[in-house]
C-alpha cells in the first residue's frame, strides 16, 4: 500500500481536479455498449476493480447496480462522496474475493498498476471468479507495447471552493526490455487561501503486448477480443473484452 502513488494516498482529495468526473461520460457510454453487446442477457450488476475516484461509476450507476473496489481508502472516500448510493469495498484486484458474481466486471486504467504478467493474470482471475456465466469483462489499459510512445501532457482544473490544480505528466520507458514504464507528475496545488505548492509523484505502470492481454484472458477462461475506441480523440487507445462462456469447460 505504501508503494501506491501519492495521488492515491495523501493527495487523493486533489484527484477530481486532475481528472474531472464530467470527462468520463464518453468512455463510460462506450464501455456500457460493449458490455451490453458481450453479455448473453442485459446486464444489471457491475463490479469495478480499481474504481478510484468513481468517475466512471458516476455515469454508469443510473442503469447498473455498482460495487466499487479499490486498494486505497483515500480514493474510496473520494468516490463515496461522489457516489454515495454505490457499494464500496476496500480490496486488491489481485486477491479480492467478494463471494458473489456480477453480470459484468470492469477494470479501467487501474489495470496499469499491474506491472508483471503474474499480477495481470491474478487481476483477470479475480474478474473471472466474479463474473457470472454468460457475463462479460472489459479491461481498458492506457497503453499496449505495440503503440507505446513516450509523451508529455498537461492539464488541471479549479474547484468551486477556490482550490486549483495544474499538472505536467511525462511518460517514458527507462527499459524497453521489461514490462514497466514510468510516469513522472509535477502537481502545482493552489489552496483556498491562495498558497501554492509543488509536488512530485512517480507512477510505475505495466506495459504488455496485445498477445499477452488476449492470451491471459483466454488462460483464465474468457473468450477474448479487442476493440478500438470509436472517436478520434481517443485514437490509439484499445479495449480488451472477455466473454465468460455459459458452460465453462471442465
Ligand atoms: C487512475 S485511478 C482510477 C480512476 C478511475 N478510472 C475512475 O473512474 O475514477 C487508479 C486507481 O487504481 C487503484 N489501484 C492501484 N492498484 C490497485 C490494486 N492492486 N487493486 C485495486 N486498486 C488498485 C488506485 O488506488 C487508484 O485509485
Amino acid at each position: 500500500m505504501s508503494g501506491q502513488p501519492r495521488l492515491y494516498r495523501e493527495l487523493a482529495a486533489w484527484w477530481p481536479l486532475l481528472s474531472p468526473p464530467g470527462e468520463y461520460l464518453e468512455t463510460a457510454t462506450f464501455y456500457r455498449a460493449l458490455l451490453e453487446a458481450a453479455c448473453a442477457s442485459p446486464p444489471r450488476t457491475l463490479l469495478e476493480l480499481g474504481s478510484g475516484g468513481g468517475n466512471h461509476a458516476l455515469h454508469l450507476k443510473h442503469d447498473l447496480a455498482l460495487t466499487l473496489v479499490d486498494l486505497s481508502e483515500d480514493m474510496l472516500a473520494v468516490s463515496r462522496a461522489l457516489n454515495p448510493e454505490c457499494e464500496h469495498v476496500r480490496g486488491d484486484m489481485r486477491s479480492a474475493r467478494l463471494g458473489r458474481v456480477f453480470d459484468c466486471v470492469l477494470i479501467h486504467d487501474a489495470i496499469d498498476y499491474m506491472t508483471s504478467e503474474a499480477d495481470l493474470r491474478a487481476a483477470f482471475e479475480t474478474a473471472f471468479l466474479h463474473c457470472r456465466a454468460g457475463g462479460a469483462f472489459l479491461v481498458a489499459p492506457d497503453h499496449v507495447r505495440e503503440t507505446f510512445e513516450p509523451s508529455t501532457d498537461c492539464g488541471g482544473s479549479d474547484a468551486p471552493d477556490g482550490r486549483g490544480l495544474r499538472y505536467l505528466e511525462w511518460t517514458w520507458d527507462p527499459d524497453p526490455f521489461d514490462t514497466t514504464i514510468v510516469t513522472d507528475y509535477a502537481y502545482l496545488l493552489r489552496e483556498r487561501d491562495g498558497r501554492a505548492s509543488v509536488e512530485h509523484d512517480r507512477h510505475v505502470t505495466g506495459l504488455f503486448p496485445r498477445d499477452t492481454w488476449l492470451g491471459l484472458l483466454a488462460e483464465v477462461g474468457f473468450a477474448p477480443s479487442r476493440a478500438d475506441y470509436p472517436n478520434e480523440e481517443l485514437a490509439g487507445y484499445e479495449v480488451f473484452a472477455g466473454r465468460k462462456p455459459l458452460l465453462t469447460p471442465r
